[in-house]
């Protein structure tokens, strides 16, 4: 097949990695990709949010498949566009990539279909807002309704902090329009995990669940990141509670859009907190009375967890998405690897605040067994390989066991340096203490 991967990051390039990956071999492009998806598709002068440049290539080239990864050009509707243009594409359209692009549509379409989800109330006026928190008691969550890349939800352990979040967002404007409506929502305990479900507007395919790590430092401190690293499976989602979360939270999504008139394809993400026998912490349960309730939904595949999910994955991976696109998927498409994966971001100094780019990266060259390096900020410059963004490298290990996992992705990161690169170096801590708890 021909297909074009639109985005820069190390989601794309797994996206790419794992397409080159498939036994039919397929024809790749990547738009605009990076220094690390030149190695296996070819690269084009497009930036992901130039709808008009990417319709006018898939026009001209007829690829069979455009898989769009971040969620811009979703919400800008990129998939409308290709779609209107007779081009088969991989993600939701502008109506469907809401679900992510508006916290309070998520939260209207998960009452509306009976979705296990903390309770919430949305506000435009700030003193409405904070009349309403003594109800919700403490902790208490606040959120600006639109994208606010990962920065616009607050924990709030006190009510001054809480309506200083109130009014960061709708007196301050902080976030702009985004935060022009405020939601105030329950805090629910327990450990949070990472739904990506293939759907093709009616049915839907789960992929092994996993793990990211938001807090930049070891031990889950400091501010949240897009997400420091990630391992699947996450063990504090069984197996048997795959049927029960695609039944009792994707379909149910998936039925009410319909209702709605959006055929929903692509990837959807359930950020889920799990608060059960198995969970680490546990906590009194939320009002919805369920053990698995949703935190968001996106509307694409996560990252890092691409980056520790796909690496599972047998079978044809475009056939996997095309048939999601085009509205044909089947039980049959997903093949999942015994392999376990653990993935640890290699990030440039002073992320998710400051950074300094354009730094040389070495070591990328050499090979370890069992890891691959995946680039999520860099790029070519005169025969180099330099730093381009906060998180510039993924590097995802594989194993019969997730600490061999760990130890694979570590071992290869000893040998990558470039100036003030960091790292997490407790990735999958949550299941070793879950194991070492058993034992
Ligand atoms: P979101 O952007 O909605 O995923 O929120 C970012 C992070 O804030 C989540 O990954 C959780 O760690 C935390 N969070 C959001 N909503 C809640 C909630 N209702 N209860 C507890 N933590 C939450
Ligand atoms: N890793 C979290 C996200 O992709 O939204």
């Amino acid at each position: 097949m021909k297909i074009l991967v639109v985005g820069s990051g190390g989601r794309e390039h797994a996206i790419a990695w794992r397409l080159a990956q498939d036994a039919e071999g397929h024809e790749l492009y990547c738009a605009p990709g990076n220094a690390g998806t030149a190695a296996v598709a070819a690269n084009l002068p497009l930036k992901a949010d130039d709808t008009a440049g990417i319709v006018a290539w898939a026009k001209a080239e007829r690829p069979d498949l455009v898989v769009v990864g971040p969620e811009a050009p979703l919400v800008a509707g990129l998939v409308d566009a290709l779609s209107a243009a007779g081009i088969a594409a991989f993600g939701p359209v502008a109506a469907g990539a809401r679900i992510e692009g508006s916290k309070r549509f998520a939260k209207e379409v998960m009452d509306a279909a009976g979705v296990p989800t903390g309770k919430a109330e949305t506000f435009t006026d700030a003193a409405k807002a904070k009349a309403a928190l003594p109800s919700f008691g403490l902790p208490v969550v606040i959120k600006a309704d639109g994208l606010a890349a990962g920065k616009g939800v607050v924990v709030a352990e006190t009510l001054a902090q809480a309506e200083q979040a109130i009014d960061d967002m709708l007196v301050g404007n902080r976030f702009g329009a985004a935060g022009a409506e405020v939601l105030v929502e329950e805090f629910l305990h327990g450990e949070e995990c990472s739904i990506l479900a293939v759907v093709d507007g009616e049915r839907a395919v789960l992929l092994p669940s996993s793990q990211d790590h938001k807090r930049v430092f070891d031990g889950d401190k400091g501010p949240n990141t897009g997400g420091m690293g990630a391992y699947s499976p996450a063990p504090v989602v069984t197996d048997a509670m795959l049927p029960e979360i695609r039944d009792r939270i994707i379909l149910p999504v998936l039925r009410e859009l319909k209702r709605r008139g959006i055929v929903y394809r692509g990837v959807l993400y359930a950020g889920l907190m799990v608060n059960n026998a198995n969970s680490n912490p546990r906590g009194p349960l939320a009002k919805s009375g369920s053990e698995v309730n949703v935190v968001e939904f996106n509307a694409r595949f996560g990252d890092p967890e691409t980056e520790a999910v796909l690496p599972r994955l047998g079978g044809s991976f475009a056939q996997l998405l095309l048939n999601a696109a085009s509205g044909s998927l089947s039980e049959a498409d997903l093949v999942v690897k015994d392999d376990v994966a653990a993935t640890v971001i290699v990030a440039s100094g002073g992320y998710p605040g400051d950074y300094e780019k354009g730094k040389e990266i070495s070591g990328l060259a050499a090979a370890e067994p069992g890891a691959i390096v995946f680039h999520c900020g860099t790029k070519e410059a005169d025969g180099k390989t330099l730093t381009s963004g906060g998180r510039v490298l993924s590097v995802t290990g594989l194993g019969a066991t997730l600490r061999e996992a760990v130890d694979r992705a570590y071992a290869r990161i000893a040998g990558i340096s470039f100036d003030k690169m960091f790292f997490r170096r407790d990735i999958a801590h949550r299941a070793f203490e879950r194991e070492s708890a058993r034992q």
